[in-house]
């Protein structure tokens, strides 16, 4: 794949989109879902291209939504959330975006996803141009995530961290249960997080990750710890919730 000089920064962030959101009930996918009269992938993609580390953004799109979802992200270059004019492009693997970003501008692609959610990060991961050495995973359904989140994350891979995922205190007291639903034990919570997106990496840490991967991994850093890598944990933030469920949804038209 020939490079795509980017001089906005130095973060490639792939986008899983291709999810079709069954908690979240019939419709369409989850991504598409109109969260104050925009898709949830409009609102994330948005505050990504906020972030001014960010040179490329690869979205991995429904394979039936490829067209429509580059539709939907080109006229995010009026968008009034961030000055940064965005281009959007078709491309799968190797093969050349129609338009190239300018100089001041992330790239923005569209893949196809998989069937999975490995499967659409994979994806989206082969189609990163050459030169972007830290690559940030981010859930379009964490559609209200801050910008300076995703800059939070890619600081601390550019400090020199291989894989870094931000996190928040668990509040609830967590039981383990049996089967039957008899509590087994109570678990200390003290040690416990919850953990978002933007997953961040070095490159060559997420694709070592994904290549040795054999079963499903609900995130990245999951990979990254099975292949021995040291996951550093950065503050997360409550705007970044992922929107799974209708009251999900509700809380978050709340939250502009
Ligand atoms: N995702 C994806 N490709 C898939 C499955 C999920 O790109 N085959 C994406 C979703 O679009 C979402 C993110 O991964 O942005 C997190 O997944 P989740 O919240 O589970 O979304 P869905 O899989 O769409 O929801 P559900 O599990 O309720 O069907
Ligand atoms: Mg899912």
């Amino acid at each position: 794949m020939t490079a795509h000089p980017s001089v906005r920064g130095d973060v490639a962030v792939l986008v899983p989109a291709a999810g079709m959101g069954v908690r979240l009930g019939p419709g369409a996918p989850k991504a598409l879902r109109l969260l104050r009269g925009e898709p949830l992938l409009v609102h994330a993609v948005r505050r990504v291209a906020a972030a001014p580390s960010v040179g490329c953004i690869v979205v991995a799109a429904p394979s039936d939504a490829v067209d429509d979802v580059t539709a939907l992200l080109g006229p995010l270059v009026a968008s009034p959330v961030t000055t940064a004019p965005i281009v959007a492009s078709e491309t799968c693997g190797a093969a050349e975006p129609k338009l190239e970003a300018s100089s001041e501008s992330p790239l923005l692609l569209v893949v196809a996803g998989g069937a999975s959610r490995q499967a659409s990060v994979a994806a989206a991961l082969a189609a990163v141009p050459a030169e972007f050495g830290i690559v940030l995973v981010h859930d379009a359904a964490r559609a209200l995530t801050p910008p300076e989140l995703v800059e939070t994350v890619a600081d601390a891979v550019r400090g020199g961290h291989g894989a870094v995922i931000p996190v928040l205190p668990v509040v609830d007291t967590i039981k383990e249960v049996d089967n039957s639903g008899i509590v087994v034990g109570t678990v200390d919570r003290s040690v416990l997080r919850a953990v978002q997106t933007p997953q961040g990496f070095r490159r060559d840490v997420l694709t070592s990750a994904h290549a040795a991967a054999v079963d499903e991994h609900t995130d990245d850093a999951g990979m990254a710890e099975k292949i021995g890598v040291p996951v550093h944990t950065v503050p997360g933030s409550e705007a970044a919730m992922k929107i799974t469920r209708p009251f999900d949804l509700a809380i978050a038209e709340l939250l502009f």
